[in-house]
């Protein structure tokens, strides 16, 4: 296979575009947020990695609290708006009809209309280059019951969440397997008795 070398670069994907809301409920705000992912189980940790020049950069060191909304992917609009303009000069809330809603553990509202809202609470921040990173510790998650069955099971793939890849929007699709597959012991087929040739 025939391969290009390229410099280093961020081509990590995909990811997911997160809708991250901070400040409070009067004064709240919304970043498009793609640089986050997961750093510990136990405790639950998350990061977020944020520019110095945002509008809501200051707005998360002064509270140190924040909350990462998953939106699905009839929501890409307000994903890509809340990411191409300042809550500095336009109420996003507002501008993308979306409902801030109270968090339990954390000042900062959710977004009612993402079916998952991960409440966090910030432990570390360090700089890193163009960005500095918020360490935060998950306090409460939020799942819309419309996707948790009788058994109290998250049906997530129902949700249906979006990636975000080298530029460009997606649509999580088709179901490929589930965790541990590959060394699962597959049942053994069993034959019915052939019936006797008359
Ligand atoms: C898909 C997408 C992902 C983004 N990811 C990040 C990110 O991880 N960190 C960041 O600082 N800015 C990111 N941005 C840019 C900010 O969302 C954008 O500058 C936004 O307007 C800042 O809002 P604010 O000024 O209200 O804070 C992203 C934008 C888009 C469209």
């Amino acid at each position: 296979m025939s391969k290009q070398h390229w410099k280093g670069s961020v081509l990590l994907a995909p990811v997911p575009p997160t809708l991250v809301t901070c400040g409070t409920m009067e004064h709240p705000n919304i970043i498009t947020i793609a640089w986050t992912g997961v750093l510990a189980t136990h405790p639950p940790m998350t990061y977020i990695s944020v520019r110095s020049t945002r509008y809501s950069y200051p707005i998360l060191m002064e509270h140190r609290e924040f909350v990462i909304n998953l939106p699905t992917s009839a929501m890409m609009q307000a994903v890509d708006f809340c990411g191409v303009r300042s809550g500095k000069d336009v109420n996003k809330f507002a501008s993308c009809h979306l409902t801030p809603e109270p968090a339990q553990t954390v000042q900062a509202p959710l977004i009612a209309e993402c079916p998952i809202n991960l409440e966090c609470k910030v432990s570390s921040t360090k700089e890193m280059g163009t960005h500095v990173i918020f360490e935060a510790e998950i306090t409460g998650v939020n799942t819309d019951e419309r996707f948790i069955d009788s058994k109290g099971k998250l049906n997530l793939q129902q949700c249906g969440l979006m990636a975000y890849a080298h530029g460009e929007y997606f649509a999580l699709g088709r179901k490929l397997g589930n965790f541990g597959d590959s060394v699962r012991k597959k049942k053994k087929k069993t034959h019915a008795p052939k019936k006797k040739q008359t």
